[in-house]
């Protein structure tokens, strides 16, 4: 009884109000069933007199054979149902159930990225693996912090530095720090000021508080995202209401770089568009240009008058090399162009919640820096009003520190090569086993954290649902997240995903 009753009361919420998941049927049926009276009240609180709408109705409920049950009445008072019935003149039961103002609120779908972990997390296998998401693992799959991030915090601790607010900008020495990392501490572009570095909420927010000058600043232009990318490009540039299409990047033929498909998309771009490239470690296929590609590149973007955009999530982590890995940034900079560059500590000094990064906009005049910098403050003012301390401190710490900055170098060097040693393994692993003749070379080819096996998404499943390796469905994997020895069984599992589904 109290079941019908209550579904009964979710049938009317969804009658009445007019949310878009009501179908016009379902409405239509629950007008039809009830009788609806509506009457307005003024009702007496404390002093102020308010009016209420109060509404009735009634309805019949039969059992399976017709024969009538109690009449049950039904009222609706500030948005709350009040469900009864009258025996004898008198109210003998009353139930009350609330209308939420989010009836309308439909439920999201899972993270693509983020709720691969939930599902690792629920698996009780004992040969689960996680590749999903891009979080370096040691050899014993466990989560890393850098030595270098536990002395930076030592010292933090030691001064007593207090926690007032920061400057919308963010953190001085972070900033200075972040900006001479990415363009090279000896670059003009620092000393002429040309730089307006501005700390963001990491990688992410960096780049929604650049989507947001673009769309304010740059309205109806467009920007130009790879095919693939990481998957919340597209959620930040939405959200942004910037307009954005794909240039090819990836060509499954060869699990390689579509070289001439990017070049002639971004010639056919619309003059001025914003074009999105990784600066290194491209995610999610780890396949970056070669140098000379990049000049390539370079040439197309400045002959389009296009603005280069790069987002920079893994300085260091693809080569081991802080400058390396930034040589793309450098090039298009030594160009004398103008260009965004949003970075990341998250990787490279696994500050993943620390939520630290920049967004820096290299601009033809000091003037220009200034003024384009204010309005960065003035686009993050009312989104956060002044970023994090904690990480802006000791990224600054470790940079701005020759010791540190040195035994740094050397972790990150040690990260990176564990990466590239179980890239090296899965590659003999799968050659090894996979007696097709298939060339898996394409592994070796690939750069950074993640490799992109070419895997379908119903092989990615069978990944997932036969041997409980966790993917994303796009067939990338995740080679921090992996240790020497659980090559083989991933080597068994691609092999029997890659030939035995199609
Ligand atoms: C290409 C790319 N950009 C940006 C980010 C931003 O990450 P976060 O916001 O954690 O710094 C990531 C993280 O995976 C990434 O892969």
């Amino acid at each position: 009884m109290f079941e019908s009753l209550s579904s009964m009361a979710s049938t009317m919420l969804c009658g009445f109000s007019s949310t878009p998941t009501t179908s016009p049927t379902l409405q239509d049926h629950c007008k039809k069933k009830l009788k609806m009276g509506s009457f307005d009240r003024t009702i007496f609180s404390g002093k102020k007199k308010r009016n209420h709408s109060i509404k009735t109705m009634s309805n019949q409920i039969h059992d399976r054979r017709g024969i009538p049950w109690l009449p049950l009445r039904f009222l609706i008072f500030n948005r709350r149902i009040f469900i009864y019935f009258l025996s004898c003149g008198r109210i003998t039961l009353a139930l009350a159930v609330n209308v939420s103002r989010f009836e309308g609120v439909t439920m999201a779908p899972p993270d693509p990225i983020l709720g691969v972990s939930e599902a690792f997390k629920a698996d009780t296998n004992e040969m689960k693996l996680n590749l999903g998401v891009g979080d370096y693992r040691t050899e014993e799959l466990q989560p890393y912090v850098l030595n270098v991030v536990k002395k930076a915090e030592n010292l933090i601790l030691k001064r007593g530095e207090n926690k007032e607010y920061l400057p919308i900008e963010g953190l001085a020495a972070f900033n200075n720090a972040t900006a001479e990392l990415l363009f090279g501490r000896d670059n003009p572009v620092i000393e002429q000021q040309r730089v307006a570095t501005v700390q963001g909420l990491s990688g992410t927010g960096s780049l929604r508080l650049a989507a947001a000058l673009i769309e304010r600043y740059f309205p109806g232009a467009k920007v130009l995202i790879s095919s693939p990318t990481w998957g919340n490009h597209k959620n930040i540039f939405n959200d942004a209401r910037v307009p954005w299409s794909e240039y090819r990047y990836y060509d499954p033929k060869t699990i390689g770089l579509d070289f001439d498909g990017m070049i002639s998309d971004i010639k056919a771009a619309p003059d001025g568009s914003f074009v999105l490239l990784h600066g290194c470690a491209h995610n999610p296929t780890g396949i970056d240009p070669t140098p000379e590609q990049w000049e390539k590149i370079a040439d197309v973007i400045q002959e389009k008058k296009h603005l280069p955009f790069f987002d920079v999530a893994y300085q260091g982590f693809a080569s081991g090399s802080l400058d390396a890995d930034a040589s793309s940034v450098r090039l298009f900079a030594a160009r004398g162009m103008e260009l965004l560059v949003a970075q990341s500590y998250s990787k490279n000094l696994g500050l993943y919640s620390e939520r630290i990064g920049a967004i820096n906009v290299l601009c033809s005049s000091a003037d220009a820096a200034a003024r384009v910098k204010s309005q960065l403050k003035r686009l993050a003012r009312p989104m956060y009003s002044n970023p994090p301390i904690h990480g802006a401190r000791i990224v600054a710490n470790v940079v701005g520190n020759p010791e540190l900055f040195n035994e740094w170098e050397e972790e990150m060097e040690l990260m990176a090569s564990r990466i590239k040693s179980v890239r090296q393994k899965l590659f003999d692993s799968l050659s090894a086993k996979d007696k097709s003749g298939k060339d898996w070379s394409f592994i070796l080819k690939q750069i950074g954290m993640f490799s992109f096996t070419g895997l379908s998404k119903a092989q990615s499943d069978n990944m997932t649902n036969k041997w409980h390796v966790y993917m994303t469905k796009d067939g990338r994997i995740s080679l921090a997240g992996l240790s020497s020895v659980k090559c083989e069984y991933l080597a068994d599992a691609i092999v029997d995903s890659f030939h035995n589904v199609k």
